[in-house]
């Protein structure tokens, strides 16, 4: 006899022990979800009755606005904490802060921050469960989640699919939480950027390096260009960026040799930079699909932990 599938874990802190079939699981769900986007009202009653406190101490657009659209499509409660303007700014830490928020009865926790672990701290901290939307360079899981559903819209397997990973790999939680997820999907990764921004033995995790962007192109099915995170850079790791660009930029010439190459970035863009222009603008760039199915990928994940059941008629305005 055969199981349902399900998850096996109480928060979503990284995807570094997340299996196939759970990461399938939350595509599949979010395939479902996604539909409620295109309604004429799009709303459902999963989650009525469940508060969910969203606490953003780093700045974001796409995770925290997806994360507030996906609860309110679920019809959550939500509470949104960001660090400027909070007891944070007069010196309250972040376990005071987050007992102090789960005394006020929140069920879930979204939290992005600029430590890695803090999300997994969290979890010690208070009993809600908890969502990471980005700790420091360790996970960005919704994002590669996200990233596997996109990937997955245009290919009838991720199995076997050629992906290229190419910018600052060693600051980017995107990049890590990447490889996990396409890893167990059965995908070639290639990471590609300059020798100073490649984690040492970064192979251990199953994947190919190189520092020459035509090498990581070659037979590539999905480009996945990365911010250059200088916020998290000490020192300048690459002389200029017009040099980057030259050397680790996608540019037309790329698209126009690799005709079939799908390019994806997570956001902020710095156009002309890791992205020329016109490849951003380019039909075969699915940014924005990629933005679009984040609201689907969370309004999953916020789903499966929650514990909820679809048992509760929806609104019936299909
Ligand atoms: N991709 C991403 O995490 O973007 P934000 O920083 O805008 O949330």
């Amino acid at each position: 006899m055969t199981s349902e599938p399900r998850i096996r874990h109480r928060h979503l802190l990284g995807l570094s022990t997340w299996s196939a079939e759970e990461i399938e699981l939350v595509l599949e769900t979010a395939r479902h979800f996604r539909e409620v986007l295109y309604r004429r009202i799009r709303r459902v009653p999963t989650l009525r009755g469940i508060t969910i406190v969203n606490l953003f101490f780093e700045p974001s657009t796409r995770t925290r606005i997806s994360f507030e659209l996906a609860e309110k499509r679920l019809s959550a409660d939500t509470i949104n904490f960001t660090w400027s303007g909070s007891s944070v700014s007069k010196g309250e830490s972040l376990k005071d802060t987050a007992q102090n928020l789960e005394a006020m009865k929140v069920d879930m926790a979204v939290i992005r921050h600029s430590s890695p672990g803090a999300a997994h701290f969290l979890t010690e901290c208070i009993d809600a469960v908890v969502i990471n939307a980005g700790d420091g360079a360790h996970e960005h899981p919704t994002q590669a989640l996200l990233d596997v559903l996109t990937i997955s819209d245009h290919s009838t397997s991720i199995a076997g699919l050629n992906v290229a990973i190419v910018g600052d790999i060693t600051h980017s939680r995107v990049a890590r939480s990447n490889v996990f997820a396409l890893r167990a999907l059965g995908a070639n990764v290639t990471l590609c950027g300059p020798r100073t921004l490649m984690p040492r033995e970064v192979e251990k995790l199953g994947v190919r390096v190189t520092d020459r962007l035509d090498e990581a192109l070659e037979g590539c099915d999905v480009a996945m260009a990365l911010r250059i995170q200088l916020e998290r850079q000490g020192t300048s790791m690459f002389p200029t960026l017009r040099e980057y660009h030259n050397t680790f930029g996608i540019r037309m010439e790329h698209l126009e040799r690799h005709r079939d190459l799908l390019i994806m970035h997570p956001g902020p863009v710095n156009r002309g930079v890791e992205l020329a222009g016109e490849v951003v603008d380019h039909e075969r760039a699915v940014i924005l699909d990629q933005v679009t199915n984040g609201i689907a990928i969370r309004m999953a994940v916020l789903f499966l932990l929650s514990g909820a059941t679809e048992d509760e008629e929806d609104d019936g305005n299909a």
